[in-house]
C-alpha cells in the first residue's frame, strides 16, 4: 500500500497571478525591493511592468501568519499528544482488517478541549508512505494547516513533526492525512472544542463518526484511485449522467452519489452487525456530534423513534430546527440533540442515493434486544433537513457587508471522470484564486457536472451567501449537480489554503485549488 500525491505541488506558486483588479499604487518597500524603476524599464515590457503591480503569495511561514496566530485568544492551557500513524490491525467486529491507524484505533482516539486552548501533537509516522495531519474546519495557523506541499513539507516514514497552535472556535471538528487517499484507510479521529461557555443544556453526549470501509475488505483506496484513473466514473455515475444530475424531492443530491461500492459502512469503526452502544435513561437529552469521514458516502442519518433537533453545523451553533433526518456529505458535521426514549434504538447513516446496507449504532435506555442490523426506520423517509432550513445563531452571524472580490470555481468532470477540474485545471496546474487580508470575499461554486460535490474551504468558516440557508456558518458544503452556490468569507486568516471537493478521490483526481492570500 503506497500513497503519494498524484499532481506536482509547488510549495510556493512560482508566478504571482495576473491581477484581477486596477493596479494598486507601489508603495515605496515594494520599489526597494524592485530596486526601482529603471531596471524594470531595462528588462523591458509591458508584462514585466504589470506583474510588479501584482502582490506575491502570502506565504505559511509569512510573519502576517505569526501576527494573527499572536493575536488570537488564548486561555494558556497546553493540550499535549502524540499520534502514531502506524499499519494496524482492527477488529470491525468478528471481522478484523488490515488499514492504517492513528495509535492502532478506529476511529482514533478523540482529542478534547477548550476553545482557546494550545494543541501540541507529535506525529510519529511508522507508515511506509510519506502522511501529514490535516485539522479539518479550523481557523488555524497556516503553517499547521497539514496539506503536504503547500503549507509544509511531507512527514517521510520514520520522521515526526510537531503540530503547534491555538484553536480558536468551539465545535465538533475532525482530523486526517491531506496526502493521497490516506483519508479512505482508518487514519482519522474527532476533535471537539468545547465552548468555555456552552448555552446547550444536555446531559449526555457521544460522538459517531460515519465511515465508508473498504480497506482490508475490498480493493484498496490505491487500487481503487488507479481504476478511476484509468477507466473513470463508474457504471453507475454513467446512469447518472444520462438524467442530467436529476435532482428532485426523492434524489436531494441527484441521482449518482458516488462512484465506489463499499463492502461495509462504519459508525465509530464497527460493523452493523456489532454496533457500539450509546447508553442512556429515558426522558435524557443526549447530543450527538455527528461526523462524516468517509471518503465517497454522503450518509441519511437517523435515529429510530426520535427526532433530532439540530444545533450546530460544521461545528458552529445555528437556530435549533427540528427533524426527522439529514444528510451529511463528506467532511461535513452535524450537531444534534435528542431526548431518550425507552427501549433499543436504531442509530443509522444509510449511504445516501445508493442501495449499500448502512452503518449503525444502538441507543439503549432498557435492555432488550438490539435492534437487527439492516434496520430502516421510519424517520429516514421523514422530515430531511435542508439548508434552506438552517439559520446561523446571532453570535455567529458574520457581519453584513458587501463582496469586496468575487471569485468562481467552476466545477467539472473531464474525460469520463478520469479527471475532475477547478476552472478547467487539476491541482498543481491550477491558477490560485487570489485574496487580500481584510477583504470580503464570495466565492461562488458552478458546478458543471452530473454528481454532487462536498466543496471544504481550509481555515476559514464561510457563510452560505444568497439563497438557502443565507449566513449558516459552515466549512464544507455539497453543491449539487448542475447548480450553484455562493459563500462568502472574511479573509482574516492569512495564507494559503486549500479548497477542494471532499470526495477523497475526485480531490486526488484533480478537484483542488488554492485560495491564495496575496500582499
Ligand atoms: Cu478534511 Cu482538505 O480536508
Ligand atoms: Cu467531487
Amino acid at each position: 500500500m503506497t500513497s503519494r500525491p498524484s499532481f506536482p505541488s509547488p510549495l510556493q506558486p512560482a508566478v504571482a497571478p495576473v491581477p484581477t483588479d486596477p493596479p494598486r499604487r507601489l508603495t515605496r518597500r515594494r520599489l526597494l525591493t524592485l530596486g526601482g524603476a529603471g531596471v524594470l524599464a531595462a528588462a523591458g515590457g509591458t508584462a514585466l511592468a504589470q506583474s510588479v503591480f501584482a502582490a506575491s503569495p502570502v506565504g505559511p511561514g509569512a510573519p502576517a501568519v505569526r501576527a494573527t496566530e499572536a493575536a488570537r485568544a488564548r486561555t494558556g492551557t497546553v493540550v499535549t499528544r502524540s499520534l502514531r500513524a502506524a499499519p494496524a490491525t482492527v477488529d470491525l467486529g468478528g471481522t478484523t482488517v488490515s488499514t492504517w491507524a492513528y495509535g492502532g484505533a478506529l476511529p482514533g482516539e478523540e482529542i478534547r478541549m477548550t476553545a482557546g486552548d494550545e494543541l501540541r501533537v507529535r506525529l510519529s509516522n511508522d507508515l511506509p508512505a510519506p502522511t501529514s495531519v490535516h485539522w479539518h474546519g479550523l481557523a488555524l495557523r497556516n503553517d499547521m494547516d497539514g496539506v503536504a506541499g503547500l503549507t509544509s513539507a511531507h512527514v517521510a516514514p520514520g520522521a515526526s513533526f510537531d503540530y503547534r497552535f491555538v484553536v480558536p472556535d468551539p465545535g465538533t471538528y475532525w482530523f486526517h492525512p491531506h496526502v493521497g487517499v490516506q483519508l479512505d484507510t482508518g487514519l482519522m479521529a474527532p476533535l471537539v472544542v468545547e465552548d468555555p461557555a456552552e448555552p446547550l443544556g444536555y446531559d449526555e453526549e457521544a460522538v459517531l463518526v460515519l465511515d465508508d470501509w473498504t480497506d482490508g475488505l475490498g480493493p484498496s483506496p490505491d487500487a481503487i484511485l488507479a481504476r478511476q484513473r484509468a477507466k473513470g466514473m463508474s457504471m453507475a455515475g454513467m446512469k447518472g449522467m444520462s438524467m442530467a444530475g436529476g435532482v428532485d424531492a426523492a434524489h436531494p443530491l441527484g441521482t449518482d452519489t458516488g462512484d465506489v461500492d463499499y463492502p461495509a459502512h462504519l459508525v465509530n469503526g464497527r460493523l452493523p452487525t456489532a454496533p457500539v452502544t450509546i447508553s442512556s435513561t429515558p426522558g435524557r437529552r443526549v447530543r450527538l456530534r455527528l461526523i462524516n469521514g468517509g471518503a465517497d458516502t454522503p450518509y441519511r442519518f437517523a435515529v429510530g423513534g426520535h427526532r433530532l433537533t439540530v444545533t450546530h453545523a460544521d461545528g458552529f451553533p445555528v437556530q435549533p430546527v427540528e427533524v426527522d433526518t439529514l444528510i451529511l456529505g463528506m467532511g461535513e458535521r452535524y450537531d444534534v440533540l435528542v431526548t431518550a426514549g425507552d427501549g433499543a434504538f436504531p442509530v443509522v447513516a444509510v449511504p445516501e442515493g445508493r442501495d449499500e446496507p448502512g452503518g449503525m449504532a444502538v441507543l439503549r435506555t432498557a435492555s432488550g434486544d438490539a435492534p437487527a442490523a439492516g434496520a430502516r426506520p421510519a424517520e429516514l423517509d421523514g422530515r430531511l433537513l435542508r439548508y434552506a432550513d438552517l439559520a446561523p445563531a446571532d453570535a455567529v452571524r458574520l457581519p453584513a457587508r458587501e463582496p469586496d472580490r468575487e471569485l468562481e470555481l467552476r466545477l467539472a468532470m473531464v474525460n469520463g471522470g478520469r479527471t475532475w477540474t477547478i476552472n478547467g485545471a487539476v491541482y498543481g496546474e491550477h491558477e490560485p484564486l487570489p485574496v487580500e487580508q481584510g477583504e470580503r470575499v464570495r466565492l461562488t461554486m458552478v458546478n458543471t457536472s452530473t454528481m454532487f460535490h462536498p466543496m471544504h474551504v481550509h481555515g476559514h468558516t464561510f457563510a452560505l451567501a444568497g439563497g438557502a440557508g443565507a449566513g449558516t456558518r459552515k466549512d464544507t458544503v455539497n453543491v449539487l449537480p448542475e447548480r450553484s452556490l455562493a459563500v462568502d468569507l472574511q479573509a482574516d486568516n492569512p495564507g494559503q489554503w486549500m479548497i477542494h471537493c471532499h470526495n477523497a478521490y475526485h480531490a486526488e483526481q484533480g478537484m483542488m485549488t488554492v485560495l491564495s492570500y496575496q500582499a
